[in-house]
């Protein structure tokens, strides 16, 4: 059926982007080397051998990037504050020169009439606190709620909506049991360990956020939730699904809206950890109200019993589970595409997380563009964002709070260890000369955005 779907009139759409993946200037204004960048420039971590070292230049081209968001009329702009520009080292006094970047930035896109959606952790951990430990180590916590402070006692005035962390799944279970994320560590009980003090520090940049914002401002987390479902009808496979579903979805849900960790995946990771990194306050301060939980939602994830692809996993105790690929359209990354996953992942958190407010923090795509001399012809990643914000506008219609969608990304930017082989953008970003390039679904979400729907 095609037709035309209009969305609320206070929806808020947006565009998003990371630090580390665009910012480059990786030296300048006393900024501290992070764990990204250690990473990066160790051989074989990333494609290639790419580095964020220049990335898209954001950090020196920010007006005519928020220029360009203008012209795209972004109502709002979802960005990360890198840890390692304002406390280069993780600890002590804020390197002021670093805030008056973000300070800068921040007033740019209210100038332009953007809100700023500002996240405090993507990913790029100040190397001195990996040295200590990383998010091993309790004290990363508190380091963490430090930081938080800095940074809101900056820009609490004017900056409405805070996110503490971006996909702490990924920030543990990549960067601490896999290793194809920075740090890079194979320890699938330290991964364990890591995930929790990341929900502390979470919990605990939450109590800090609370203490020096003004009243109003939001504050959240963001998660990549998966649509877990089973490749097989059998209870082998339902038991796959309940494994992964523990670990990816219920163990941050369950602690942040309902008080404790799900107790099977206490349970099936027994002989790795004690979890007796878990304190008795530590579930009351990750668990304190939210105003709006952040979903970050790409593919569908098919599960079965059988042997796991060989090397470490980023799933602990999993032994016995396989990743299957969905039968279908795939984008670069190899992710199927099916927009029903989303549909799965936001009535569920409707029905068993209610009442959150959801915002979809990023929802995008990665193909292979290729620039033309009259633009960027990229009609699949119309068609995969048409098809998402289909279901974004069907969760709405049936009653979920679901208040706004932020395209990932802006632009074309580091891809982390895929390093610029992959572009998210709907903005084209040519590195050699870092010319932007509007790609037709840039001019299509304009479109969109003045028009406050899709035509489907
Ligand atoms: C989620 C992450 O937050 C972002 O940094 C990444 O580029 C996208 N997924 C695409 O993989």
């Amino acid at each position: 059926m095609t037709g035309r779907l209009t969305f609320p009139p206070d929806f808020v759409w947006g565009a998003a982007t990371a630090a580390y993946q665009i910012e480059g200037s990786t030296t300048v204004d006393g900024r501290g080397p992070s764990i990204w960048d250690t990473f990066a420039h160790t051989p074989g971590r990333v494609l290639g051998g790419d580095t964020g070292d220049v990335a898209a230049e954001h950090y020196r081209q920010f007006r005519s990037d928020v220029a360009l968001m203008a012209e795209l009329g972004l109502p709002a702009y979802r960005f990360s504050v890198s840890w390692p520009r304002v406390q280069p080292g993780g600890r002590g006094p804020a390197n002021q020169a670093g805030l008056d970047h973000y300070e800068r930035l921040v007033d740019e896109l209210l100038g332009h009439g953007i809100t700023p959606v500002l996240t405090l952790y993507h990913w790029d951990l100040p190397q001195e606190l990996e040295d200590l430990g990383g998010w091993g180590a309790r004290d990363t916590a508190s380091r963490f709620a430090e930081y938080s402070r800095l940074v809101a006692e900056r820009l609490g005035d004017r900056v409405p909506m805070w996110t503490t962390l971006n996909e702490p799944w990924c920030a543990a279970f990549l960067g601490y049991a896999s290793g194809e994320h920075a740090p890079g560590h194979t320890d699938p009980a330290l991964a364990l360990r890591a995930a929790h003090h990341l929900l502390l520090a979470h919990g605990l940049g939450v109590e800090a956020l609370r203490a020096e914002l003004p009243a109003g401002a939001q504050v959240s987390v963001t998660l990549n939730l998966s649509a877990v479902m089973p490749g097989a009808t059998s209870p082998e496979a339902t038991d796959a699904v309940r494994r992964i579903d523990g670990l990816a979805n219920r163990l941050f849900l369950d602690p942040l809206f309902r008080g404790h960790y799900p107790a099977d995946v206490q349970r099936d990771t027994s002989a790795l950890s004690d979890w007796s990194f878990v304190e008795d306050r530590d579930l009351a301060v990750i668990s304190q109200p939210l105003d709006v939980l952040g979903i970050n939602y790409y593919a569908p994830t098919l599960v079965d019993a059988g042997e796991p692809k060989e090397g470490p996993s980023p799933w602990p105790a999993c032994e016995h589970v396989r990743f299957v690929d969905q039968p279908g359209p795939t984008t670069a990354m190899g992710w199927a595409i099916d927009a029903q996953g989303l549909r799965a992942v936001v009535h569920r958190l409707h029905e068993e997380y209610a009442p959150i407010p959801l915002m979809i923090t990023e929802n995008g795509a990665a193909f292979d563009d290729q620039l033309a001399p009259d633009g960027v012809r990229d009609h699949e990643r119309i068609s995969y964002l048409r098809d998402h914000l289909t279901v974004v506008h069907q969760a709405i219609e049936s009653g979920v709070d679901l208040r706004g969608y932020f395209v990932w990304s802006l632009l074309d930017n580091f891809e982390w260890a895929y390093g610029y082989s992959k572009r998210f953008g709907i903005v084209h970003v040519d590195y050699p000369t870092q010319r932007r390039v509007w790609k037709d679904s840039a001019y299509w979400y304009r479109q969109v955005i003045t028009t406050n729907g899709i035509d489907t």
